[in-house]
């Protein structure tokens, strides 16, 4: 079988191995289709050495079939569609509280472990969600993204009706404004790259660039003055923090979706003159993935305009420099049977 792996150094490799037997506990997956999220870029840059043990297969937003089923077992035939959620919480404890996704000892699989950039892969059976044999394989490459999206909405507590303002228009944050509106939300995107703000408005979104109106005053407008009831912050910088506590309106919940390395500024003194919350979300849930797999199976959301390119296993190196060479595209994902 055809594999690829990451060899540090902004270097991808495609190697020939042996297709290899589940253990105990793991089923065998013919991958069909492996989305490039911004963490695999992260890796490929080099950002994340130290957490991966190079040589390593990377890829956790994937689709594809069940190929062989190990000893222990149950409740899975051959052929029958699946996506892994892939949170590894054996390590869980009873001070994680029951929120297994969120627990101290998580393994992300893809990261921490080998990912899905290989056309089989060997995995836990408890990861797999099983999905309709109508639902459609390169669609369902994006139910790991979109599960972050329905989590985020749901912690967020958006209610039809609502405004929504959600401050970066990547891969995450479109994803996230598509829930939103489907949630019978008003939504406002603002996003400061004009090609996203294209592909936003493609995908029936109101997108603003806040670097050419004031983001401020048009959400005001727009709400009649009581601005946004949720903010999601999805962009991860400064100015979109800066931001983040004007278009809150009275009460309002702000998302925090964007991962923030470092120590920044906020304006705190906003959170305790409008009763502001601030939520943090990471990662899904199951019922987040649940409700993922039953969008993308139903089909009625534009999700096909968020595949922006499909590409053979062996183009992996090119792929990656290409997403460097032009950062506007959204999904593009590695078809791992080709
Ligand atoms: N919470 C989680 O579990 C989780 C999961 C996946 C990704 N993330 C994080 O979510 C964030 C978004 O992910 P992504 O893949 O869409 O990233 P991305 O970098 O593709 O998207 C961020 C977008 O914000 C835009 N932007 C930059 N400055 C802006 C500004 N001032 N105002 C508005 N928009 C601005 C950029 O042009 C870009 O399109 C990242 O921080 C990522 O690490 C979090
Ligand atoms: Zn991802």
């Amino acid at each position: 079988m055809k594999a690829t792996i990451y060899e540090g150094n902004k270097t991808f490799s495609v190697i020939h191995k042996e297709v290899e037997a589940p253990a105990k506990g793991e089923v065998r997956i013919k991958v069909a289709y492996s989305g490039v999220c911004g963490t695999d870029v992260h890796i490929y840059h080099g950002m994340m050495d130290k957490r991966v043990s190079i040589p390593v297969t990377i890829g956790h937003e994937m689709s594809g079939t069940i190929d062989a089923i190990g000893e222990g077992v149950s409740g899975f035939a051959i052929g029958e569609k699946i996506v892994v959620r892939p949170l590894d919480d054996r390590g869980v404890k009873p001070s994680d509280k029951g929120f297994n996704h969120i627990c101290e000892d998580l393994k992300f699989i893809g990261i921490d472990s080998p990912g899905s950039m290989q056309q089989y892969w060997n995995v836990p059976s408890f990861v797999l969600h099983k999905l309709r044999p109508e639902t459609d394989l390169k669609l369902a490459a994006l139910i790991e993204p979109l599960s972050v999206a329905v989590h985020d909405v749901r912690r967020g507590e958006l209610k039809a009706g609502e405004t929504a303002v959600v401050l970066g228009g990547g891969p995450i944050g479109l994803l996230v404004a598509m829930v939103a509106k489907e949630t019978g939300a008003n939504v406002i995107v603002s996003e400061v790259n004009e090609k996203r703000i294209k592909k936003a408005n493609e995908l029936g979104l109101n997108a603003v660039n806040p670097t050419k109106i004031d983001l401020v005053k048009y959400v005001i407008e727009q709400t009649e003055g009581r601005r946004a009831d949720v903010v999601f912050e999805v962009a991860g910088v400064q100015p979109a923090l800066d931001v983040m506590c004007e278009v809150a309106g009275i009460r309002g919940r702000i998302v925090m979706v964007a991962i923030h390395g470092q120590k920044k500024e906020i304006d705190l003194f906003k959170f305790f003159w409008k009763e502001l919350k601030l939520i943090g979300a990471r990662v899904y849930e199951k019922e987040d993935y649940e409700k993922a797999i039953a969008l993308i199976t139903a089909n009625e959301l534009p999700f096909e305009e968020m595949i922006t390119d499909v590409q053979p296993l062996s183009n992996i190196q090119q792929v990656f420099e290409n997403i460097d060479k032009n950062p506007d595209g959204m999904k593009v994902l590695m078809d791992c049977q080709s």
